[in-house]
């Protein structure tokens, strides 16, 4: 996005964004929502069945430096934006070149200029920036959401709350229009679209201290034995993010996968980077600020309990930030 801000239709853009009042934006998204909630999702549901070959090492592991692909929208999402698709490492995600519609497209070729990001790994993101106006910075808090799938979820939390930005991170390319095109016919201008893995995003491109929460909905569970280590919510994937969350920060996690919730209870409470927020330790009550998601609706239809668990960030002394290397202050 900070490739090509000030071109005139990117100009026009933010202008109409500024004059967007947030309680029409919010008036207007359960008109639009609908419209959304017509458009295909055959490769999201791919994804709860994939069975992909795979190799690799864990996540957080080095990357090797590779020419990037040809954007398959000119001017929109790359298709391997940091080059990595030769790496070798485990992917929580299921690679997918799913039928993108003609109002996807479109909003991708638009709108990507504007408020699209590829993950590239090579440059530290300003959030102040990337949530500005093109003129002004913004000082919103920034949450991070992993996995926004075609967004629906997303667009309703942006609009419920306007003095946040997300940036919300997917790989799922007809979901990026998706979002996009959400986030235009509801005049929401908190919201950015990063194209790539998050693992990457957190590894190299976030500030430390930068992030006011982490969200991550019904992530792929994964469900066969051979598979459970592309599950995303692991140890390694704790150390790699806690150190962008600001002290008291929430990473928000939920899933209808029981055994899932079992195991991001588990190393959520073992972690040391982070505390339940539940007295009794267990889960938490879905907060009125989730909407309901298109997975969490096709859980449920089957019959699935659905978890929700918040923790909080937490700094405990002798810590090591894996980011700067510094070690907490003793209380
Ligand atoms: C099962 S879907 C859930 C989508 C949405 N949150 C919902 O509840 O409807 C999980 C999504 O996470 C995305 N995903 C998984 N690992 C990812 C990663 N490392 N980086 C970016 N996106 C990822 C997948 O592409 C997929 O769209």
């Amino acid at each position: 996005m900070s490739e090509s801000p000030h071109t005139p239709e990117a100009t026009g853009l933010r202008e109409a964004s500024r004059a967007a009042e947030p309680a029409e934006a919010a008036r207007a998204f359960e008109a639009a929502g609908a419209r959304a909630a017509a458009e295909p999702d055959r490769a999201a549901e791919a994804a709860r069945s994939s069975e992909a070959a795979e190799s690799g090492r864990a996540a957080g592991g080095p990357r090797a430096s590779r020419p990037q692909a040809a954007p398959r929208f000119p001017g929109g999402p790359s298709p391997d934006p940091a080059g990595s698709h030769h790496e070798r490492r485990i992917r929580s995600f299921q690679p997918r070149r799913s039928r993108v519609t003609t109002s996807q497209g479109d909003a991708l070729r638009r709108l990507w200029p504007v408020w699209g990001l590829d993950i590239d790994g090579l440059r530290t993101l300003d959030l102040g920036e990337l949530f500005g106006d093109g003129q002004k910075r913004s000082d919103k808090p920034v949450v991070l959401e992993i996995g926004f799938g075609m967004g629906e979820a997303t667009a309703r939390m942006a609009a419920a709350d306007p003095d946040t930005g997300i940036l919300a991170v997917d790989v799922h390319t007809p979901g990026q229009g998706n979002l996009l095109g959400l986030a235009e016919r509801n005049g929401l201008t908190n919201v950015r679209v990063a194209n790539g893995d998050a693992i990457i995003l957190l590894r190299e491109m976030l500030p430390p201290s930068s992030l006011d929460g982490l969200r991550v909905y019904f992530p792929d569970p994964w469900p066969k034995p051979r598979h459970h280590k592309r599950r995303l919510i692991q140890p390694d994937f704790l150390t790699l993010a806690a150190p962008s969350l600001k002290p008291g920060a929430i990473l928000h996690c939920a899933t209808d996968w029981e055994p899932y919730a079992e195991q991001m209870l588990e190393v959520l409470t073992a972690h040391p980077d982070f505390e339940n927020t539940q007295p009794d330790g267990g889960y938490a009550p879905r907060p009125d600020f989730r909407p309901h998601t298109r997975f969490e609706g096709q859980g449920l239809r089957k019959g699935h309990v659905v978890h929700d668990l918040l923790f909080r960030r937490v700094t405990r002394p002798g810590a090591t930030d894996a980011h700067s290397g510094a070690t907490a202050p003793e209380a």
